[in-house]
Order: C-alpha cells, then structure tokens, then sequence
C-alpha cells in the first residue's frame, strides 16, 4: 500500500502487525468484499485481504491472538486494521471472543433485502455444487418445506433473518460501535456509504467521489486507481442471479416483513425493502 503521502514528522514510522480495530463481521453476499476493498483505497486503513475465520473456528481461536496478529498486514500506529469475516455475524462465539480482544472495537455489519441477499447466497452455494460436478437443486426446492412452508432449516433463509443474529451482538457492544452499512446502497451508489464509514471511524474523508465509476458491462461501480490490477471485483463477485417464480418471492417478501421489522427496531435504523 502506498503510504508515501502519510509521511509526516509526528507520526509513529515504526511499522507492525496490529490487531484489527475494526472488523466486517459480515452478512455474507451483502458486499462484505466490496466493502473491505473500496475502504482499503483509504491511506488510514489497512486491511487483510484474506478472510481469517479466526472466532468463529475453535481450532485457529485456540492458536491465540499472537497467531491472530501475525495474520494482520503491516501498518502504522496511525493507521486502522480491518479484518473481514462474513461468518463471525451468525456464528455464537465470535461476540464474546471479539469482546475479550477488545471491547471497544468498532465492527462493520453490511445488509441488503434479504430476499435479494437470499438469491445471492443461493447462487453461491450452487455454483460450489456446479464446480464439483454435484446435482444443482432449484431455489424453489430448497426454500420450500414438505408442508408448503418457507423452510426455516435451509441456512440461506436463515441467515437473511437479521434481528435473529443482531442481538447477540447488541448483548456484547453498544448500538454505536456497530455501523450498518446498506449493501444495496453500496450497490447502486457506493460513494455516500463509504463516505459514512470514514466518519464512523473518526477518519478523514479521503476517498473521492470520483475514485468511483460504473462499469456497464460488470454492472457494478469499479474503482479508478492506478494502483489497483484490476478496477473491478472478480467473477465471483456480481454473478447473474436465477429468475425466481413471482409468487415465491410475494411469500419470501412477506416472510420476511415482520422480521425485517424485529430487526429495524432493534437497529433503529430502517431500510426501503419491498
Ligand atoms: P452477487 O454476486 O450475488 O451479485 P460478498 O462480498 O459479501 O460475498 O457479497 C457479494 C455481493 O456483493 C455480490 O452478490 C454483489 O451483488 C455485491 N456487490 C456490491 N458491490 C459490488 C461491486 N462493486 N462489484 C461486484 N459485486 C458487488
């Protein structure tokens, strides 16, 4: 990372591995990457690339928070650790263990429709099962029990179920160390949301409007960096969705309203879902 431009007398030269103070704890297919990789444009944060499945996994949670450390990229006393790790948001571990590092750690949760969101997961799931050559089952199939109900044990419905997740993380930190970012916002006009974030983590405002671009043909805001190798995210980011029957995704919708509505309340903060 280019630090060239922070360069000045009163800051601290000496660099090291830091742990982070602030992670993305998720939701998973809301823009959690996209999220980590517009706020690494910023000269202030440095962030792991690599999602490190440190709280959520007792094998690499019992290797220490040296071990954890020594995973995080260089940076300067001045400059903010990111992590990000889309599992740690409904895993049941991860809260009490972040806490334990730092209770006073910002964290980053990013949401979108959880309909959308749900599509989305599923996606990912099935090109997994495309990859290893495995049977790729409809969505219909899978988010519809035997009874003709919304099938509460497949994961991807349960993980759009936000207040469901959220509270366990309001039970270790105040509302104020959690900004929500809007994954659908970040889609559409990412600017803004970003703009936020430097605010919730007391940083300058350094990343420009303009750094930001629409790539028709990735159907999604690119970045404008000399420095980057490629602008846009890669395949696996911003992959076609499959058409959903219309009346499945009435059901899913009102599914979803009252919880959406558990959720706004815990938050307080609401988003335009249909
Ligand atoms: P899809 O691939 O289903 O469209 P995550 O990084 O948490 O896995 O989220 C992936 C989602 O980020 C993508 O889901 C896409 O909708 C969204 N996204 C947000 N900004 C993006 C961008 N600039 N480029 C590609 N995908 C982006």
């Amino acid at each position: 990372k280019n630090v060239s431009h922070n360069v000045n007398a009163s800051y601290d030269q000496h660099m090291s591995r830091r742990l982070p103070q602030c992670i993305i704890i998720g939701v998973r297919k809301a823009g959690t990457r996209a999220l980590l990789e517009y706020l690494n444009i910023h000269p202030d944060i440095v962030v792991t690339s690599k999602e490190q499945h440190f709280f959520n996994t007792d094998d690499r949670y019992s290797l220490g928070l040296e071990y954890y450390r020594n995973q995080m990229p260089l940076s300067f006393s001045h400059q903010i650790t990111i992590e990000k790790t889309p599992a740690y948001f409904t895993d049941l571990m991860s809260q009490e263990r972040i806490y334990r590092m730092n209770s006073s750690i910002r964290l980053l949760l990013i949401i979108r429709d959880p309909v959308v969101r749900l599509v989305s997961d599923y996606t990912q799931l099935m090109y997994g099962k495309k990859v290893k050559n495995k049977h790729v089952i409809a969505l219909e199939d899978l988010i519809i029990d035997r009874n003709g109900d919304i099938d509460l044990d497949y994961k991807p419905i349960q993980r759009s179920i936000y207040y469901h997740y959220f509270i366990n993380w309001l039970e270790f930190f105040r509302r104020d160390q959690i900004h929500i970012v809007d994954g659908d916002k970040l889609i559409s006009n990412p600017y803004p949301e970003i703009n936020e974030v430097e605010s919730f983590l007391g940083l300058g405002h350094r990343i420009s409007k303009d750094l930001f671009y629409y790539n028709a043909s990735k159907g999604f805001f690119c970045v404008n960096l000399d420095k980057l190798d490629n602008p846009c995210l890669g395949e696996s980011k911003g992959r076609p969705h499959p058409e959903v029957d219309p009346d499945i995704l009435t059901e899913l919708y009102d599914f979803y309203r009252p919880r959406n509505k558990m959720f706004f309340e815990l938050a307080n903060k609401s988003f335009d879902w249909p």
